[in-house]
């Protein structure tokens, strides 16, 4: 498995592997409803985001995607998101999988590698990670790793609805390790870019 930061060269593939929704059921997950309408719709979304991110890039509020592949294959992103990183080295994460690559572990696998790689490579502590009610895969990858219940709170979903959102919480010296060791290249430049190293 490789991840690697989302490029624009990306966003025809993602669009591709997520037409039709990436949901198993009407059951809502995210916050926004991307991943619903027509093909053009659910590319627009991607692409718009995915620049969104780009354009409010600060070192005090940051999000970065990366496009997961397997075998040079695009299945899915995995997002890291932050506020005043610097001084809290607290990050959320979200993801997603194309729906036919779903239930094969990619999704533990792409979350560990994260976790794994911003503790041993960006400083960071602890580890934040949200579902809705009844997504009990996003619930098992978090329990997988080692997170803790954090709390629930009641969100408006992409739905439009409001429903319980669980909140999970993982110190980095709690990380579920793998047994395969990750490697991470360009760590600092990285490091710069998200105001670690000054010089
Ligand atoms: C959430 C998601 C990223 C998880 O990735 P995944 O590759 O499907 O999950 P894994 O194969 O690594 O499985 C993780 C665990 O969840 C369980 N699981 C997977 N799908 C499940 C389902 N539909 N119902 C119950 N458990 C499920 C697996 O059995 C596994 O647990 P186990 O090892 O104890 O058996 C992926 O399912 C997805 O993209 N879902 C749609 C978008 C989404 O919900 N994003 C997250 C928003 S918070």
């Amino acid at each position: 498995m490789e991840l690697s930061p989302v490029r624009e060269s990306d966003y025809p593939e993602l669009a591709v592997i997520a037409n039709g929704g990436v949901r198993r059921d009407d059951r809502p997950v995210f916050l926004i409803n991307w991943d619903s309408g027509s093909r053009e719709e659910i590319a627009r979304s991607i692409a718009q985001y995915q620049w969104s991110t780009r354009a409010n890039f600060r070192v005090d509020e940051w999000t970065v995607e990366f496009t997961v592949r397997i075998d040079g294959r695009a299945v899915g992103v995995q997002g890291v998101s932050s506020k005043d990183f610097v001084r809290t080295r607290s990050v959320s994460t979200g993801s997603w999988l194309a729906l036919h690559e779903q239930g094969k572990g990619y999704g533990t696998q792409m979350r560990r590698t994260i976790v794994t790689a911003f503790t041993d490579h960006f400083d960071a502590a602890a580890f934040h990670s949200e579902y809705f009610e009844g997504n009990d895969a996003s619930r098992r990858v978090s329990e997988k790793l080692g997170y803790s219940p954090n709390g629930v709170k009641t969100t408006i979903a992409q739905d439009g609805l409001a429903h319980p959102e669980h909140h999970m919480i993982l110190a980095a010296s709690d990380i579920v390790r793998g047994p395969d060791p990750i490697q991470v290249a360009g760590a600092e430049v990285v490091r710069r870019f998200l105001g670690l190293d000054t010089v």
